[in-house]
């Protein structure tokens, strides 16, 4: 077809770069990944971005490229067009009131809606009692139908030490 214009019913319309835009959906919807992992977190006093960091090592040192997306600095439909074509899906909550960050919660409900396939997932986070927060997320990346890491769930500040841990047995899990 010769297509002049694209009118998607909810949004932009595109009257140029067709054959880009074709290409792009037909990318999409096809589930194509890349072996990029995204690691999207937000934090209050900073121990889940130390988690992320470590995380980041991890598929470093496996060759894998990262992207890390602090949810108070990125907006989540930007967060999204990395997501799309990425293995790998990292969210990180800690524990706030017995629940994950409002601002993740966002993210993944964002995440449910456009239910990406073939990929693997990992929930991290920081707690300091009941914390449930890492459950919370990897229970909608289970719901996502992801396969998933096992979950690294850390009371309090995580020092050198265990980041280097929490690195090094991402690393044994991480299989390319
Ligand atoms: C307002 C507030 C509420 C919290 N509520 C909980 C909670 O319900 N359960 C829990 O395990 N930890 C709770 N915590 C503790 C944090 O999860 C903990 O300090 C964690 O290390 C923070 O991680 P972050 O540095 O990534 O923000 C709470 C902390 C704050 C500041």
């Amino acid at each position: 077809m010769d297509i002049e214009i694209i009118a998607p019913s909810h949004g932009v319309l595109w009257r140029s770069h067709i054959p880009e835009i074709v290409e792009q959906y037909k990318k999409w919807s096809a589930n194509e990944t890349e072996d990029i992992a995204v690691i999207v977190y937000d934090t209050m006093w900073n121990s889940t971005e130390k988690i992320a960091y470590a995380v980041q090592s991890a598929f470093e040192a496996k060759g894998i490229a990262t992207k890390i997306r602090n949810l108070k600095t990125n907006h989540i439909s930007d967060i999204m067009t990395d997501v799309v074509t990425a293995k790998y899906i990292c969210v990180g909550s800690p524990t706030l009131n017995n629940n994950m960050l409002p601002t993740v919660a966002a993210f993944l409900t964002y995440l449910k809606g456009l239910a990406p396939k073939n990929r693997k997932g990992l929930a991290f986070g920081s707690y300091g009692w009941g914390g449930q927060s890492v459950g919370q997320v990897e229970d909608v990346l289970k719901n996502c139908g992801f396969d998933l890491f096992e979950q690294i769930k850390i009371e309090y500040i995580p020092d050198d030490s265990v980041l280097s841990d929490i690195t090094n047995k991402l690393k044994g899990e991480i299989t390319t």
